[in-house]
């Protein structure tokens, strides 16, 4: 089972002052990958915390994917895509083009995101804007290649040609 954490970024959602339903949408997302959540964290638009946060997620707990919600806009506070490149190896845009793609038949705002999704050592790290209903339609683009991506970046064998993939 694929094991996975999820980061809250939300200034307002770290001091109590919102309700975090957005990670309700992906804990319900992973369950068709299936992934087994194992962290859950809501910390603030802080890009030294999203940094420790997602080196601590991938070096010690080494979970096979994060998932993160929030911060990937045009504020002065969206740091989330800067922090995330920061901490990966290897950006793998095919992703997050995929998710800006698809969410621009739903609302024009899907370019606003600036979303990233890359890999650090073993670990696939997914941005997703900070709506529930953003987490929903983006996500469930990038859902059906999750499983075969985690394989992959974990050095595994998988046939990409095979009619199972
Ligand atoms: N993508 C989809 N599919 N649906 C949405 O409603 N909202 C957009 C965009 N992506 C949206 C979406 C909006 S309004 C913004 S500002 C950006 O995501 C960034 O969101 P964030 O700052 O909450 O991360």
């Amino acid at each position: 089972m694929i094991k996975a954490a999820i980061v809250t970024m939300s200034d307002k959602g770290a001091k109590g002052e919102r309700e975090d339903t957005s990670s309700e949408e992906i804990k319900k997302l992973l369950e068709e990958i299936p992934a087994k959540l194992e962290k859950y964290v809501m910390i603030p638009d802080d890009y030294q915390l999203i940094i420790d946060t997602l080196v601590e997620l991938s070096d010690r707990h080494k979970v096979a994917l994060i998932v993160t919600t929030g911060g990937t806009g045009l504020g002065s506070r969206d740091v989330t895509p800067e922090a995330t490149k920061a901490v990966i190896d290897k950006e793998i845009p095919g992703m997050a083009e995929a998710m800006r793609f698809e969410s621009l038949k739903k609302t024009p705002h899907a370019m606003l995101s600036r979303a990233v999704v890359g890999m650090r050592g073993s670990t696939l790290i997914i941005n997703l804007p900070g709506s529930p209903k953003a987490v929903r339609e983006n996500f469930s683009v990038v859902l059906p290649a999750i499983k075969h991506a985690v394989e992959k970046i974990k050095g595994g064998q998988a046939d990409c040609a095979s009619p199972w993939h």
